[in-house]
């Protein structure tokens, strides 16, 4: 399942972003310091240091962004968030095609995270740089994001996927891991278009006793199907 999740970002948090990444304090360093064996050789891009304090402070930014989101919260079933991290694509720069890998560890404590979502917040404007499309494949073919800045593209982190390369101007982005409650996409795709329905019945005067059965439903999949 594939979710786009418009303005995940207000103007003033994208600001204060672009702030904190533009500023002299941002270490920017080779992204192939956290490349596994596939990716290293296909990956040409910069990443700012994980460990940095500009690091932790954009992570705040996001992170709260993304604890009141409820299309992320209802898409993701997020248990686990890795920090979110933050790259940039000058012209020539790219990914070619690769897979996360399935278990990272946690960059602050070491514990272990399987990637079950794999996230990218876009934070440049799409109308400043030419290239540096995000594709996607899975079994209906090859999808592509190049989003508004502030949106987010939500995608299984077992994906196939590439950034194709800049040729103008500088692309840059916010991406994540997320481990989910329900590691099965099939099974999230479901609880997520149940929710979704629910949600939308809420907001009509709908039969109270279907829509109490429907979301008593919800959460006995729910309790099914997730680990903690
Ligand atoms: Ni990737």
């Amino acid at each position: 399942m594939l979710v786009c999740l418009p303005q995940v970002l207000n103007a003033t948090e994208l600001a204060q972003l672009c702030t904190l990444l533009a500023g002299a304090g941002a270490a920017w360093v080779d992204g192939r310091v956290t490349a596994g064996h596939q990716g290293a050789p296909v990956k040409f891009n910069q990443q700012i240091d994980e460990q940095s304090r500009v690091a932790t402070d954009c992570q705040q930014i996001v992170v709260s962004a993304l604890e009141r989101n409820p299309l992320f919260i209802s898409a993701a079933l997020p248990n686990v968030l890795y920090p979110p991290m933050f790259n940039r694509y000058g012209e020539g720069m790219g990914f070619g095609l690769h897979v996360d890998g399935g278990v990272r560890l946690h960059p602050h404590n070491g514990s272990k995270l399987r990637t079950d979502l794999s996230a990218t917040l876009f934070l440049s404007d799409p109308q400043s740089y030419d290239g540096g499309v995000l594709q996607m494949e899975d079994t209906y073919g090859t999808h592509s994001a190049k989003l508004a800045a502030g949106d987010m593209v939500l995608y299984p982190a077992t994906s196939l996927h590439q950034v194709t390369p800049v040729t103008r101007g500088v692309r840059m982005a916010c991406f994540m891991w997320v481990q989910s409650l329900v590691r099965d996409d099939a099974e999230r795709a479901l609880l997520f278009d149940l929710d979704t329905a629910i949600q939308r019945l809420n907001q009509t005067a709908a039969d109270d006793i279907a829509r109490r059965t429907l979301t008593g439903t919800y959460h006995n999949l729910l309790r099914k199907w997730s680990d903690t």
